[in-house]
């Protein structure tokens, strides 16, 4: 069944939790609609797992819409959402409006999403009124890695967490569908949750959110640098994939590879 920004609002009414995962090219996006995953992000952590940079911060416009176009060409039912990259929004309502119109006819992503509270309201309200649906993200946002001094929890303090639940009531009013609450103290997460009409979701912000997204590379073990704690493994990719690399160099220097049956 296609998933639209209201089949998430009527599974939040219904109490029944939302799934998302990342995705910046066809083939894993395809393995995971054929999963029936709820929502697929073409997130701008592209930039980190896909192209090996330290932040989200260089990632451009037509890296994105690029992404997004592959993913498109394989995504049926999932909602598709795209992010915005650093600096694509926060310029001006004009640039917002823009970037996120290209995101949407060029790489054919059926909402975007951008990070902030109350600062990017004006870009919210521009887009929301343009037909354009628009993801919200509160917490750890990465694009501001350099204000927070490193990917740190976010709220832990009393006035931090009175500002994030403000911003996403203010975003809640600007028009967003759903937010992104990334890293976070899961009570302050739980509260959120509970204040607003559209759903969470939540990325190490614990367990009462509305729904859960990760990113698909770092849930399926393919990265074995650095796993944070609001991780689960569900495979270990990485391990399995240098297995059967090694035996295929191993089958060629034997002289094992191809074989009778592999040649014309
Ligand atoms: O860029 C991204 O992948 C994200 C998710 C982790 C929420 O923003």
């Amino acid at each position: 069944m296609k998933k639209t920004i209201k089949t998430l609002k009527s599974m939040k009414e219904k109490g029944e939790k939302i799934t998302a995962l990342t995705a910046y090219e066809t083939l894993f996006a395809g393995l995971l609609d054929d999963s029936d995953i709820d929502l697929i992000l073409v997130g701008d952590s592209a930039g980190m797992v896909f192209a090996g940079h330290e932040t989200t911060i260089p990632v451009t416009m037509d890296e994105m819409i690029y992404h997004t176009r592959s993913v498109r060409r394989a995504v049926k039912n999932a909602l598709l959402v795209a992010d915005m990259p650093f600096m694509s929004y926060q310029t001006s309502v004009q640039d917002a409006l823009q970037n996120a119109g290209r995101l949407l006819k060029e790489g054919g992503a059926e909402a975007i999403k951008m990070e902030g509270g109350s600062r990017i309201v004006e870009q919210v309200k521009a887009c929301v009124e343009a037909g354009i649906p628009v993801m919200g993200h509160l917490g750890m946002t990465p694009q501001s890695v350099n204000q927070f001094g490193g990917f740190k929890t976010q709220g832990k303090k009393d006035d931090d967490a009175e500002i994030l639940k403000k911003d996403a009531l203010e975003l809640e009013k600007a028009g967003v569908f759903a937010i992104v609450l990334e890293k976070i103290p899961a009570e302050l997460a739980k509260m959120i949750s509970e204040a607003l009409t559209i759903p969470t979701i939540g990325i190490g912000a614990g367990p009462h959110t509305d729904g859960q997204i990760l990113v698909t590379q770092d849930m399926l073990g393919m990265y074995e640098k650095f796993k944070p704690k609001f991780v689960r493994l569900y495979a270990s990719m990485a391990a399995e994939i240098k297995s059967a690399v090694k035996e295929y160099a191993k089958d060629i220097r034997e002289g094992n590879f191809p074989n009778k049956d592999e040649s014309f």
